[in-house]
């Protein structure tokens, strides 16, 4: 089926098929459509229906609140066409960049699975083909025994990858998370839509670079930590780190970052923030090449990082209000620019 875009600045024609997503059709083409969770939650993938018909498989969906329905609004990350189509969206559209990673529908398969903590699990996808990303993006996954795709960030950073590593937080009551938590879930097929996100690093990024997460949020702040460290770039640049979890119980891949910072120790800084009690000794002393502090990860940022904004890009991701505290703090107290504050709200 056809679907007509008319953005702001121009229109786009792309197919769409059957029981396709419009955004994951148009992104497929390489047009460029507004979203951000691309799973029904923020409302950013917003159009107009102008002609044709559609179906949307979740009305339901968080992200509806914020559309005008009786003015013809909907979730281009939810909708499927049932006609050809012509829509209207507010935003500029462009073409993807020349280079950048094109998004494409990906078969999976579990290959494996492994408790980090309590409630945070480690899993691997084998897939069908390579998948060239960006350290930060992620995907969004689909597995037969739940409705609809959630997104994951990848742990991982490899050009022409076969296989992506995910963290996920279990969230109880949660479709996907409970069911990853639940059965065994080993060799179980996942459908991918990825990579997706603008919450990239590249080494020609020319910028120190400052990453706060909460819980799984450290999950893309791997990839980026991975891609600087592969092509030193923390030779050149200083790299500030700061992973946020509730207590001693909730921290994670600290090997993994002690790891990291042992290869560029004068400029990578990595600094463990629990907000619910303070650092026992015995976890300090564990691991001598981190830091560790007691408060909200954006409060220990905000006391660590005083007078030392110049030149920065932040990374932040995690749960929505970790993020948005620390979009706040970023905006308020450092005077980045928001250009050069980018982020994955895990909503
Ligand atoms: C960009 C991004 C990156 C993320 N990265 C990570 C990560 O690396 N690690 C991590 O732990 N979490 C991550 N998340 C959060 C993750 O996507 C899930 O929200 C979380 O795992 C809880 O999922 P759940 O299925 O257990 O909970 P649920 O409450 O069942 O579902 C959560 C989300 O799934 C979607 N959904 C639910 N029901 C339906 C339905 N019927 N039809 C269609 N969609 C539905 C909605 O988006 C909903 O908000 C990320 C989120 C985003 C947006
Ligand atoms: S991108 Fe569609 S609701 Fe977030």
């Amino acid at each position: 089926m056809k679907v007509q875009v008319n953005a702001r600045n121009r229109a786009y024609q792309f197919e769409c098929a059957p029981g396709e997503k419009i955004l994951f059709a148009g992104l497929r083409n390489a047009v460029d459509l507004p979203y951000e969770c691309g799973s029904g939650t923020c409302g950013t993938c917003k159009a107009k229906l102008i002609e044709g018909e559609i179906h949307d498989p979740w009305p339901q969906a968080p992200g509806t609140r914020l559309l005008k329905s009786a003015q013809g609004e909907f979730l281009m990350c939810q909708c499927e066409p049932k006609s050809d189509l012509s829509i209207e969206v507010a935003n500029f559209v462009y073409y993807a960049d020349p280079g950048a990673c094109i998004p494409a529908f990906y078969q999976g398969r579990i290959e494996s699975q492994a408790r980090l903590t309590h409630d945070v699990l480690a899993f691997r996808v084998a897939l069908d083909a390579p998948m060239d990303f960006d350290a930060g993006q992620f995907v969004l996954a689909e597995a037969p025994a739940v409705r609809g795709f959630r997104g994951y960030s990848m742990v991982n950073f490899e050009r022409r990858a076969s296989r992506l590593e995910f963290v996920v937080k279990k969230k109880p009551g949660g479709g996907f998370s409970e069911w990853l938590f639940d059965g065994s879930v080993q060799g179980a097929e996942l459908r991918l839509f990825g990579p997706l996100g603008k919450a990239t690093f590249y080494p020609g990024l020319g910028k120190n670079v400052l990453c706060i997460a909460g819980g799984s949020g450290i999950a893309g702040m791997m990839s980026i930590l991975s891609r600087g460290c592969q092509e030193r770039y923390f030779s050149q640049y200083k790299g500030y780190v700061f992973f946020g979890v509730r207590s001693a119980r909730d921290v994670f891949y600290l090997e993994a970052l002690e790891g990291f910072r042992r290869e560029f120790p004068d400029n990578l800084e990595i600094t463990v923030a629990l907000s619910d009690e303070p650092v026992p000794e015995a976890l300090a002393r564990r691991y001598p090449g981190l830091a560790f502090d007691q408060g909200l990860v954006h409060e220990v940022a905000a006391r660590r990082m005083e007078g030392r904004y110049q030149n920065v890009r932040a990374y932040l991701a995690g749960p929505p209000p970790a993020v948005e505290a620390a979009i706040r703090m970023l905006l308020l107290k450092a005077k980045l620019t928001t250009d050069n504050i980018r982020y994955d709200k895990f909503s």
